[in-house]
């Protein structure tokens, strides 16, 4: 018998709306706001034939304490906020605002006909290591609170959780905590009911990772896990197996190297099973410890080779995901080459072969070291546009201490910041963030810009504070997308 449904694996019951996914953009809800839903999990709902997404709700100028957003969406592109799935409650010993509820994950049980939430509950200091259970009758909640408790008398830290599409049953992952004695994963079976674990599964022994998600194939079982640098991205590892209890493959890495992953880390993974295609999405975090509220969304699709036992994340700057036949198709942009840019100031082309035209422009600083792109052609209405960017700080950039960059006694900056300034309007300044990348690694960050419609656009590109310095990347070429429908 079922216990539970696999929500997330199923079919949509309305068409995409010609909305794009972009992974890295500022992804806005119906009401205009950022959607504000961290370390995210994503599934589908029968109930109300709409997607779900739960995460950590980030307060601005906060790391922690602000709860379990939740949102819904029909094409997993627009999404409508529901406010908070669970509140913290002053004074409570699990979800006081002084706590930490991370990694939330809710699963439909069918033998108490209600949703079920389970987290990464701790106090601020990690020494709890629990995990949450919370339920609701309603997918949206209020969530009420069951308990905190040591999953099968063990540590728990990042939480994930995995409901196996054949036969029902849900898995919890988690990671031993951050100590020598804590560097396995764990991979448990819950109950019928998903409500409490039964059962350790699989323990995946001293690799020492974190942020742990399973993705299922016909016939396999993939697990991403990211290495521990806390907020910083670093290469994302898969397993493979036939069973979840193993044998487990070697781990991989699962995006090209360098990239950091494409500067996210894992955290969880969406199927959609369309008519005509079946569509593996990563969920991944672009963090932002300088601004948690405003850490961005890498969801990328994964192709997947059974044959091979392999699995790759595919970067497109912005993709149209047709929930109903389970097809995407990467969408086509105008590509503008920074040979063609006009140079102020002190930024400058400079030789790069790994660049278009082996050329990048660079030097950018400040608000008179700029570049500028002309002859754009636009539509009048918001397009994204992607930056494609080189940022060769290696994390060991500014003086301040502690850190572990790619440098020696140096620290980390995630990122720099650029000015965006279309046909010269100084009154609006975009601002683009750009991760810290590796030298000779080229990778694109998005705005959503409105230009004129007709082909004589400018886009002007300087330098603003990281808080550091007024540096902005290294360019190579922007690429403006179509608008949305
Ligand atoms: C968290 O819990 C641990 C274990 O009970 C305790 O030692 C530690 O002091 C707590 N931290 C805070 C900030 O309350
Ligand atoms: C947690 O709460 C559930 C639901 O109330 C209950 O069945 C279970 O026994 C509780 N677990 C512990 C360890 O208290
Ligand atoms: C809990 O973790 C510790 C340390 O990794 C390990 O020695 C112990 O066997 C684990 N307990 C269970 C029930 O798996
Ligand atoms: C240019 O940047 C400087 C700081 O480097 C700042 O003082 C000045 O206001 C900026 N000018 C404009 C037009 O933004
Ligand atoms: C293009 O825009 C500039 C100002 O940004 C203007 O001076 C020029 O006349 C425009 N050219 C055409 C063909 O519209």
């Amino acid at each position: 018998m079922r216990g539970q449904h696999a929500w997330g694996l199923l079919l949509a019951a309305s068409a995409a709306a010609g909305k794009y996914i972009v992974p890295g953009g500022r992804w806005r809800d119906t009401d205009g706001e950022l959607v504000n839903a961290h370390a995210g999990s994503v599934g589908f709902d029968e109930a109300s034939g709409k997607y779900w997404l739960f995460g950590e709700y980030k307060v601005e100028g906060q790391t922690e304490g602000g709860g379990v957003s939740v949102y819904s969406s029909e094409d997993l592109a627009t999404w409508e906020s529901h406010g908070l799935a669970l509140a913290p409650i002053e004074g409570h010993p699990y979800i006081a605002p002084s706590h930490i509820i991370q990694r939330p994950k809710v699963v439909y049980s069918s033998i108490s006909n209600e949703y079920h939430m389970h987290w990464h509950a701790d106090n601020s200091s990690y020494g709890l290591l629990l995990q949450g259970y919370a339920t609701s009758p309603t997918i949206q909640g209020p969530y009420t609170f069951a308990n905190a408790t040591s999953p099968l008398g063990n540590w728990s830290q990042d939480f994930g959780l995995f409901t196996d599409y054949k036969d029902g049953r849900s898995y919890a992952l988690y990671s031993n905590g951050d100590s020598a004695q804590g560097r396995d994963v764990y991979l448990s079976r819950y109950d019928e009911d998903a409500a409490q674990l039964e059962a350790v599964v699989h323990r995946f022994p001293k690799y020492d990772l974190e942020a742990p998600a399973i993705v299922q194939t016909e016939r396999s079982y993939y697990a991403l896990m990211s290495h521990k640098t806390g907020y910083r991205p670093n290469n994302v590892v898969a397993f493979r197996a036939d069973s979840l209890a193993g044998p487990w493959s070697q781990p991989w890495i699962v995006a090209p190297l360098n990239t950091r992953t494409f500067s996210s880390q894992s955290g969880n993974t969406l199927t959609v099973r369309g008519s005509s295609a079946t569509t593996h999405l990563y969920i991944g975090d672009q963090w932002d410890s300088n601004s948690l509220w405003e850490s961005r969304y890498i969801w990328l699709p994964m192709a997947i080779d059974d044959e091979r036992g392999d699995l790759r994340l595919e970067w497109h700057d912005v993709y149209d995901l047709d929930v109903k036949t389970g097809e995407y198709t990467a969408v086509d942009g105008q590509t503008y080459y920074g040979k063609d840019a006009e140079t102020a100031g002190d930024a400058y082309k400079q030789e790069a072969n790994f660049a278009s035209d082996g050329v990048i422009l660079t030097g950018i600083y400040g608000n008179d070291s700029t570049v500028t792109f002309s002859g754009i052609e636009g539509t009048g209405k918001p397009q994204w546009v992607s930056f494609y960017y080189q940022n060769t700080d290696d994390m060991g950039f500014g003086d301040q201490p502690g850190g572990s960059p790619d440098r020696i006694g140096g620290s980390w900056q995630l990122r720099r910041i650029s000015s965006v300034i279309v046909n010269g309007d100084t009154e609006h300044v975009e601002t683009l963030f750009q991760r810290d990348t590796h030298k000779g690694i080229l990778l694109s960050t998005p705005l959503q810009l409105t230009l004129k419609e007709g082909a004589n656009n400018t886009i002007t590109v300087g330098g603003l504070s990281n808080g550091f310095d007024f540096k902005g990347a290294d360019l190579d070429r922007i690429v403006v997308y179509p608008p949305e429908e």
